[in-house]
């Protein structure tokens, strides 16, 4: 469905509202499994984005400022070597980070189109009419979907080299298989010019990192427990929210931290959405999210097999948190 269409802005949406996220399914998987598990998209509705920002700016938040640095440190590098002049960014919430690669962009005279694909229509628009407003000839093409489903929505590449930009860290929120499945889907935007910006964090003191995700506000833990906000209101359930407490666990094996619920005492909830009934006993997990994070070896393990190439990588100063950019080799 084609939603706004301007000479600079064009917005089309793949999202209905009955399968938004496809809530009710992944509820249905997830909490008859024996260990009950659902996906970490589900945090986001209003009030899970806006606890999500709060946690971008809270002191044991590393991974956002880490991040920022290294894209205002290398922003006009990245431009640089990649030529880009179009930029699709899968996520792309407000686009502040948008920002910094747009003005490196604009700086070296290649700036044409902006693509962001977001679950969020009102998000897009919001962005797509302040930036054409303050980068002189844009265009913005925004996609509203889901980068899991409907990356074959985004438009076929303009004249410029592209980079396709997945930030934040977001890519270490699907687990293993599936996140080469994803990289390998997103290496098919890539032309032989164009580049993928991966964001990642990388491995590091396991107590810097579950700090970062169990913060002394506990804005976290609200954030975590968020998700059954979101069942109660979508899919009419009555979960006890503060009856769960939120666990943050760094799994050694696997390099990755998780966020669990962890039922305080037993209790048998209803989501009469879906008509049916769920049973927690005492101290019974549910996790919520996978947040892995990387190695270079490990990150150059999953681009090989996703059919990518690592070519540059770029860290911040206390080597928290990497950027990389990965192409297609040629075969
Ligand atoms: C938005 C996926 C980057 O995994 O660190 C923040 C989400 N979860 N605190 C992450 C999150 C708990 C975050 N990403």
């Amino acid at each position: 469905m084609k939603l706004l269409d301007s000479h600079e802005i064009r917005i089309d949406s793949w999202l209905s509202d009955a399968e938004e996220r496809c809530l009710a399914n992944d509820v249905l998987d997830g909490l008859t499994r024996p260990f009950k598990e659902l996906p970490p998209k589900h945090f986001y509705d209003t009030r899970g984005s806006e606890l999500f920002e709060r946690i971008c700016e809270l002191p044991e938040y590393y991974p956002t400022r880490s991040e920022r640095e290294i894209l205002e440190t290398q922003a006009e590098e990245i431009i640089r070597i990649t030529g880009a002049g179009e930029l699709v960014e899968l996520g792309s919430g407000s686009a502040d980070k948008a920002r910094i690669l747009l003005d490196a962009m604009a700086g070296a005279g290649t700036l044409s189109r902006y693509v962001p694909l977001d679950v969020s229509e009102q998000v897009v628009a919001d962005a797509a009419k302040e930036l054409v407003g303050d980068y002189d000839g844009l265009r913005v093409h925004g996609v509203i979907g889901d980068f899991e489903r409907h990356l074959d929505r985004v438009p076929a590449a303009g004249e410029s080299p592209r980079l396709v930009a997945l930030l934040g860290g977001t890519i270490g929120n699907f687990p293993p298989g599936t996140r080469r499945a994803l990289l390998r889907k997103i290496g098919a935007l890539l032309g032989p010019r164009d580049r993928l910006l991966l964001g990642t964090d990388l491995v590091k003191d396991p107590a810097v990192i579950e700090a970062a995700y169990d913060d002394s506000e506990g804005v976290t833990a609200e954030f975590n427990r968020n998700v059954l906000h979101v069942i109660n209101r979508e899919l009419d359930a009555d979960f006890s929210p503060e009856q769960f407490d939120h666990i943050a666990y760094f799994d050694r094996r696997y390099e990755w931290i998780e966020m669990r619920l962890r039922a305080r005492r037993p209790c048998s909830v209803l989501i009469a959405g879906l008509g049916l009934r769920v049973e927690f006993a005492a101290g019974e997990e549910l996790r919520t999210e996978i947040s892995a994070k990387f190695t270079r070896a490990r990150l150059e393990a999953d681009f090989h097999a996703a059919g990518l190439a690592l070519d540059r990588w770029f860290t911040d100063r206390e080597q928290g948190f990497a950027l990389s950019l990965a192409c297609r080799p040629p075969q």
